[in-house]
């Protein structure tokens, strides 16, 4: 599919369950160099703050998100999309549920860590008004920094 093809997709969001674990996987190895695995996944599943949303287009699971939340503060730990989708508005829409949720939980503020290097991620947060506020020197394995992310809501 192409970027073009954004107005017309039709994506579904809805809570994670058991059975998504293996396709989140899947998707998680695609995308970032030290993946989550099922055990983290099933483990985010069973934390009474987590919440693990699943994006479905055409009935494929294409996109992910981990919430915490911890009212009043929220934070966004886990976020990505299967590589063929992205640029198609999966992470937007993934996000525009988040912003749902923590306005229904009383949530005043959403944090997150971004590698610096991670342009487009940045840019969907800004996209969604968050700001740099602070920087974490070498927190990834490779020795990249982290810029922390975060929205007043
Ligand atoms: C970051 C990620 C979740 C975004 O999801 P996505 O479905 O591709 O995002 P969207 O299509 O909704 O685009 C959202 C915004 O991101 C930016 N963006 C998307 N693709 C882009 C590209 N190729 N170049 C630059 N910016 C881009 C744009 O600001 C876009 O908003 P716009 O379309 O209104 O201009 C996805 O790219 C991904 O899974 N990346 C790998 C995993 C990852 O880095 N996760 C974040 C860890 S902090």
């Amino acid at each position: 599919m192409r970027r073009s093809q954004k107005e017309s997709l039709s994506i579904k969001l809805r809570r994670a369950t058991v059975w998504d674990i293996p396709r989140i996987v899947g998707i998680e190895r695609k995308v970032f160099p030290k993946p989550w695995g099922w055990d983290a996944f099933l483990s985010e599943l069973l934390k009474p703050y987590s919440r693990v949303l699943v994006a479905h287009v055409e009935g494929k699971l294409v996109g992910y998100c981990v919430l915490w939340l911890f009212p009043p503060e929220a934070y966004i730990a886990n976020i990505a999309v299967e590589p063929s989708y992205q640029g198609m508005g999966v992470g937007t829409a993934l996000m525009e549920k988040v912003e749902e949720i923590c306005r229904d939980e009383g949530i005043s503020s959403i944090t997150l860590e971004v590698r610096a290097s991670n342009r487009v991620a940045q840019s969907l947060y800004r996209k969604f008004g968050f700001e740099v506020v602070g920087v974490r020197r070498a927190m990834y394995h490779d020795g990249e920094d982290g810029l922390v992310m975060e929205k007043l809501i």
